[in-house]
């Protein structure tokens, strides 16, 4: 299990201290929400927002972009230091070329699907993504409640990636707490991602223990 904070949850005016600590705990993956106010109703921040943070962690940046058409700021996200960057399949026109436009840029390429999405949507993509994000709230805000579906969509899309003969990695993201974390990873999620449940109760070490505890 990867437990990767998302740092929408964070402190903002303390993001080096955070990125720190979170390095200090043991943690080796970041979520980082990037939000344009359009594809979803919030604003965060961007890639030079990233840039900085990147010359104070060396943790993977695990970069989450909730924009529209974000074949536009491919090449800017990577130059800012992202490891990985996921798309929404929602956001794009032409979603196989984005892909490969952030190949070409040097970063892992996933792609998110809202709660509705069909996985259908991605079903031919499989292959060449590294990980999947199934979104289990709406986008655009921490604190939200896990939408119950979307268990059955983790199970739905391991078997789609079994039957690809691929080893795409399954994220999930939206209320993820202690008490759904070992369900949805037996579900087959690889990657959770906690805001809210995770940044609200320090120290972080002891609660990145916790997740793994409850996944165990
Ligand atoms: C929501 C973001 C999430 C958010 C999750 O739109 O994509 O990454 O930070 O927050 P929690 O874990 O509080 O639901
Ligand atoms: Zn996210």
């Amino acid at each position: 299990m990867i437990l990767s904070p998302s740092m929408l949850s964070s402190d903002f005016a303390n993001m080096e201290a955070e990125l720190k600590a979170l390095e200090a705990a043991g943690l080796e993956w970041v979520h980082l929400d990037v939000m344009d106010g359009m594809f979803v109703p919030n604003i965060t921040f961007g890639p030079p927002i990233i840039k900085a943070m990147r010359a104070k962690s060396n943790l993977f940046f695990d970069c989450h972009l909730m924009i529209n058409d974000p074949g536009r700021y491919i090449a800017d996200f990577a130059a800012a230091g992202a490891d990985l960057i996921c798309v929404h399949a929602e956001a794009c026109t032409h979603l196989e070329r984005v892909c490969a436009q952030i190949v070409e840029a040097g970063a892992k390429p996933a792609v998110a699907l809202n709660p509705h999405t069909p996985l259908e949507s991605i079903k031919y993509l499989i292959p060449q993504l590294h990980m999947v994000l199934i979104m289990s709230v709406n986008p655009g805000f921490g604190g939200q409640k896990f939408i119950p579906f979307c268990l059955d969509k983790v199970r739905e899309l391991k078997a789609m990636i079994r039957a690809a003969g691929a080893e795409t990695l399954i994220q999930i993201d939206g209320g993820v707490s202690l008490d759904n974390a070992r369900e949805l990873t037996q579900a087959g999620v690889d990657v959770l991602v906690s805001g809210s449940a995770f940044f609200k109760f320090p120290p972080y070490g002891e609660r990145y223990k916790a997740f793994q505890d409850a996944c165990a």
